[in-house]
C-alpha cells in the first residue's frame, strides 16, 4: 500500500520536497485528473456537463468521508481564507460576544475572525502559547466564559505543527454550547480526524498541502444544525439552483451547503482533489501518518544529534533553529523549506524517503 502510494509521486528529479505543509508537489492521480478534464473539454465542451457535475459530487462525497460529514455539508470555495469567511462573516455574533483563538494562528484564519469582530462588535480573545509554542487546551478552556460565543483555532499550528486536543475542546465546547470552528488544513489527510466523533461543529481547509492536489480549493463543512442560521455569502445561480433555472425573485436558497457554492466551480482543481483524496482513502490516513512519523522522528532526532535545537510535537512539523549557513547547505541539495516562527520548518509527507531525511542530515553535518 505504502509502496504504490509512494509510486504516486515524481521523484525522476531528485528535489526533495520538505516544504510540504507550504506547498506539496500533487500525485500522478492528481495530475491525470487535470489532464483527463482538459482533454475533455477541448474535444467535447458542453457535451462533458453531467459527467464533470458527477466528478465534483464525488470529490465532495470522498472529501466528506476523510472529514467525517456528510457530503452535503461541505462547500467548496477558492481558499480557506474563503471557507472562513463565508463562516465568520455570517454567524451572529454582537457586541459584548467573544471568540479565542491562539496568539500563532495562520493569517487566513486569524484575520477573517479579527475583521469578523470588529464588524459585529465582538471581542476576540488571543490566547498566549505555552512554553515552545505549545497549544494545551487547558489555556483556551480558561478563558471560556458567559460571553464566549466562539472558538476559532487550527487543530495542528502551522509554525511548529503544535496540536490543540481537539476532542478535549469539544466535550467543554458542547457542554457550555460554544461553537466550535476548527482550521484542520495542517492535519487533514495526515491524521484520522472525525468531525462529528470529535463534536466539532465546523471545519475549514485546503487543496495544496497534505492532500497532494493543485493550489486553488479551500472547503467549508459545516453542521447541519446550523445550516440555517448562516447565510450564503456570494450569491448566484447556483445558491438556489442551477444555471439551467428560469430566473424567479421569489427563489429561496438551497438548504445544505450548496447554498455556498453560487456559481460555477473550479472543475479542474476540485475533481484533481477528489483522485488525491481517493488516493489516501485507498492508502489509509493510519499508514500515511506513520511513515511520516517515522521520517520526521528520524529527521528531529537526526537534528538533535547535530547539536541544533527542535520544536517538534510527534507530527510532520520540525522546526530547528538554523546557523549562518543552514539555508544554503539546504539548497544546494536542492531541499525546499520554509522559514517559519522561531526557525525553519521542514515538514515531510508519506512519499518522502529516509534517504532524503539521510541527505539532509548528511549536508547539514558536513
Ligand atoms: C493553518 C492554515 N490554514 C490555512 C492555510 C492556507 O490558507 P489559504 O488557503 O487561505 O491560503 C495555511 C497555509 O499555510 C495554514 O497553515
Amino acid at each position: 500500500m505504502l509502496e504504490s502510494y509512494k509510486k504516486e509521486f515524481y521523484r525522476e528529479n531528485k528535489l526533495i520536497h520538505l516544504n510540504n505543509a507550504g506547498l506539496a508537489p500533487i500525485s500522478k492521480s492528481a495530475r491525470d485528473k487535470i489532464n483527463y478534464w482538459s482533454e475533455r473539454f477541448y474535444q467535447e465542451g458542453f457535451y462533458t456537463d453531467k459527467d464533470y457535475m458527477n466528478d465534483v459530487q464525488h470529490t465532495r462525497n470522498s472529501l466528506a468521508y476523510l472529514i467525517g460529514c456528510h457530503s452535503e455539508e461541505i462547500a467548496f470555495f477558492q481558499s480557506t481564507a474563503g471557507a472562513i469567511s463565508q463562516l465568520c462573516f455570517h454567524f451572529p455574533l454582537s457586541s459584548g460576544d467573544e471568540v479565542i483563538t491562539w496568539d500563532q494562528e495562520y493569517a487566513s484564519n486569524l484575520y477573517p475572525w479579527q475583521e469578523a469582530c470588529k464588524r459585529s462588535g465582538a471581542k476576540l480573545i488571543i490566547v498566549e502559547s505555552a512554553e515552545n509554542l505549545s497549544t494545551p487546551v487547558e489555556k483556551i478552556i480558561e478563558k471560556m466564559n458567559s460571553k464566549t460565543k466562539l472558538i476559532a483555532i487550527s487543530w495542528v499550528q502551522f509554525l511548529t505543527g503544535s496540536v490543540t486536543d481537539i476532542k478535549k475542546l469539544s466535550r467543554v465546547t458542547n457542554e457550555k454550547n460554544i461553537f466550535l470552528f476548527v482550521d484542520v488544513m495542517q492535519g487533514l489527510g495526515l491524521h484520522s480526524f472525525h468531525m462529528k466523533d470529535w463534536g466539532v461543529d465546523a471545519v475549514a481547509g485546503g487543496s495544496h498541502k497534505w492532500l497532494t492536489s493543485p493550489v486553488g480549493v479551500g472547503f467549508l463543512a459545516l453542521d447541519s444544525k446550523f445550516m440555517n442560521i448562516i447565510k450564503p455569502h456570494n450569491i448566484g445561480a447556483y445558491t438556489f439552483g442551477t444555471c439551467d433555472d428560469p430566473t424567479d425573485l421569489t427563489c429561496i436558497p438551497k438548504k445544505n451547503a450548496l447554498k455556498f457554492e453560487a456559481g460555477s466551480k473550479q472543475v479542474l482543481e476540485i475533481t484533481a482533489l477528489g483522485a488525491s483524496v481517493d488516493l489516501i482513502l485507498k492508502t489509509s490516513v493510519i499508514i500515511i501518518e506513520e511513515e511520516i512519523l517515522k521520517l520526521s522522528h528520524r529527521l528531529n532526532e537526526g537534528l538533535k544529534d547535530l547539536g541544533y535545537s527542535t520544536f517538534y510535537n510527534n507530527g510532520s512539523i520540525v522546526n530547528f533553529i538554523p546557523t549562518k549557513v543552514t539555508e544554503n547547505k539546504l539548497l544546494s541539495l536542492p531541499c525546499n523549506f520554509a522559514k517559519r516562527g522561531p526557525g525553519i520548518r521542514l515538514s515531510p509527507h508519506a512519499f518522502n524517503s529516509i534517504s532524503d531525511i539521510e541527505l539532509v542530515l548528511a549536508v547539514l553535518k558536513q
